[in-house]
């Protein structure tokens, strides 16, 4: 498979129609968890050029682990309700960042990072298996749209985590 680059527009309906198609495509019928995930990191990064890591947290037992990612190297572990991933496993609330400054218990990975979404990944009975973490350098970079949008995009990978 080659991957033919696609323009996504501001709009947000748009893009984030053209995001679940491009997830389906690359990442959709994969069964093999982390080829899916590797894949949906890359089709993310390819939606969203002014992030500068985006990636996976596997729940595994009382830690989040490092999962398949784009960007700098990462914190490979991170506690339940530690910096902003910890607390969207903790509270099963996406967390959108719009300083990461601001953000008591950050945990910081890149210093050009300012705004952060971290998204709870669900099971069908609402068991969290991980997150998706998505970071800017720009401040504010996220909104509470992409937060729908990327829960609503990222449910398919429900099929393949159980
Ligand atoms: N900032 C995250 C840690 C992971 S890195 O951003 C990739 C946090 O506070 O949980």
């Amino acid at each position: 498979m080659s991957y033919v680059e696609v323009e996504y527009p501001q709009e947000r309906d748009a893009f984030y129609a053209l995001l679940t198609e491009q997830l389906a495509l690359y990442a959709g019928d994969e069964d093999d968890l982390t080829a899916a995930l590797a894949n949906a990191s890359s089709v993310i990064r390819q939606a969203f050029p002014q992030a500068n890591w985006v990636g996976f947290y596997l729940v595994k037992g009382e830690e989040l682990v490092l999962g398949p990612f784009q960007g700098k190297p990462a914190v490979s572990r991170i506690g339940y309700g530690k910096g902003v991933c910890g607390t969207a496993w903790k509270s099963g609330e996406a967390q959108v960042v719009e300083e990461v400054a601001c953000f008591a218990g950050h945990i910081a990975c890149d210093c050009n990072t300012h705004s952060e979404i971290v998204i709870p990944l669900r099971q069908a009975d609402g068991a969290i298996w991980g997150v998706l973490d998505m970071d800017s350098v720009l401040p504010a970079h996220f909104t509470q749209r992409d937060r729908e949008g990327l829960t609503k995009a990222l449910a398919f990978l429900r099929r393949v985590a159980g």
